[in-house]
């Protein structure tokens, strides 16, 4: 469970204001199967090439389950809870943006050694340009690689959701570094998108030896983090490791007013499994793997930290304690 507060107004606002000049110098005509404008244009003017059609989704469309309002009391439960037992099924979404060759191919992805996996929402333009600035840049440091991927969904509807998908699809040309799902980048949604990307994961980057999985207001020391990892004894993502902020012995929070309200009608236990909090955990590939594996036969649960440890606990596995890098939410930090 997170906090983010309203801190992160200002910082939405300036990027949104950004993100609209970059759009206006780019605002064009879209063909997915072409990658420029320029290639796009003097396609345009030196043949009558027809307008696109669109092309057919591969993948049908998930339905709302509509025996989900059926549950005692569906309809006395907030909005945002209804809708997420509508669609608690839907596990599968087309992606919007990939960066296939992130790892180097599935066979070279063990070269690297730390992927850094971050929550972000598209809106997010400045966070993303701090974080590739600061600690989360790929580099080869300590003599290992680092690489990193944002996870993204999609905002809004009709035209400004295409708008700021057209947006993240030039950010991510330029830096490559954005993966894209098209199913609506709520706070409880997170779960899902941590399912999806570890299904991304098992296709484009499956030896990439360890992970950190975290939100895109952390700071990260990343230098900690290596050494660290480089300290597992004879652990080189091979075997089970999951480390961050330990939240034990806790239970869905069980009332309507708060961000985490969990209702009866969506967990009925009033007890959580141990479960890595705070915005960012550490983990081997196996581990990740594993999770996703676990993850097919577990029922989603809105909250994703949560979640995570619901898979570690059902393949007998145990998260840890360590506080090896700062949250910036946290309090004891401001
Ligand atoms: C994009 O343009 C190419 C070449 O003109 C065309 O063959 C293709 O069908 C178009 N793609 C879409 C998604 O419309
Ligand atoms: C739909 O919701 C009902 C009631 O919660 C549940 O029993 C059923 O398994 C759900 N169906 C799917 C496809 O998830
Ligand atoms: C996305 O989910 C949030 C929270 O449930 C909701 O307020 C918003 O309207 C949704 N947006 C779309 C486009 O469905
Ligand atoms: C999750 O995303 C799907 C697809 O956009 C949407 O239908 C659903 O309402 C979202 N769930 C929540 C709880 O926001
Ligand atoms: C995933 O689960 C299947 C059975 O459900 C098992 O055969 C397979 O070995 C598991 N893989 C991992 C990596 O745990």
């Amino acid at each position: 469970m997170r906090k983010r507060g309203v801190e992160t107004i200002a910082v939405l606002l300036t990027g949104v204001i950004c993100l609209v000049v970059i759009f206006k110098k780019n605002d064009y005509e879209e063909n997915e199967t072409l990658t420029s404008v320029k290639s796009y244009k003097t396609l345009r003017s030196q043949f009558s090439v027809p307008k696109p059609l669109t092309l057919q989704p591969l993948y049908s469309h998930c339905k709302r389950n509509e025996s989900a309002s059926k549950v005692d009391g569906f309809f006395t439960l907030p909005n945002e809870i209804q809708d997420f037992l509508y669609y608690r099924h839907c596990r599968s979404f087309p992606m919007l943006l990939d960066v296939p060759d992130k790892c180097g191919g599935p066979q070279n992805s063990a070269d690297v050694f730390l992927l850094l996996v971050i929550k972000s929402s598209p809106v997010n333009y400045i966070r993303r340009e701090v974080l590739r600035k600061t600690w989360a840049e790929e580099r080869v440091y300590l003599g290992v690689q680092i690489r990193k991927i944002f996870i993204v969904g999609t905002s809004k509807t009709g035209f400004q959701k295409k708008k700021l998908n057209k947006l993240l699809k030039i950010e991510n040309e330029e830096h490559k570094d954005i993966l894209q799902w098209d199913f609506n980048d709520s706070f409880f949604n997170l779960t899902l998108k941590q399912i999806l990307f570890l299904e991304w994961m098992e296709r484009r980057c499956p030896h990439a030896r360890f992970l950190l999985n975290g939100d895109d207001d952390i700071f990260a020391n990343t230098f900690n983090m290596i050494e660290f990892l480089q300290g597992q004894k004879d652990n080189d993502g091979d075997k089970h490791l999951f480390v961050g902020h330990l939240i034990q012995n806790v239970g869905p929070i069980r009332h309507p007013a708060s961000k985490y309200y969990i209702p009866v009608q969506v967990q009925e236990s009033d007890s959580y499994p141990p479960y890595c909090g705070g915005g960012g955990f550490l983990l081997s590939s196996f581990t990740a793997r594993t999770i996703y594996n676990m993850s097919h036969s577990i029922t989603v649960l809105p909250i994703d930290d949560v979640y995570m440890g619901m898979c570690l606990i059902k393949a007998g596995l145990k998260p840890e304690s360590h506080f090896g890098y700062i949250d910036l939410r946290d309090t004891r930090f401001l």
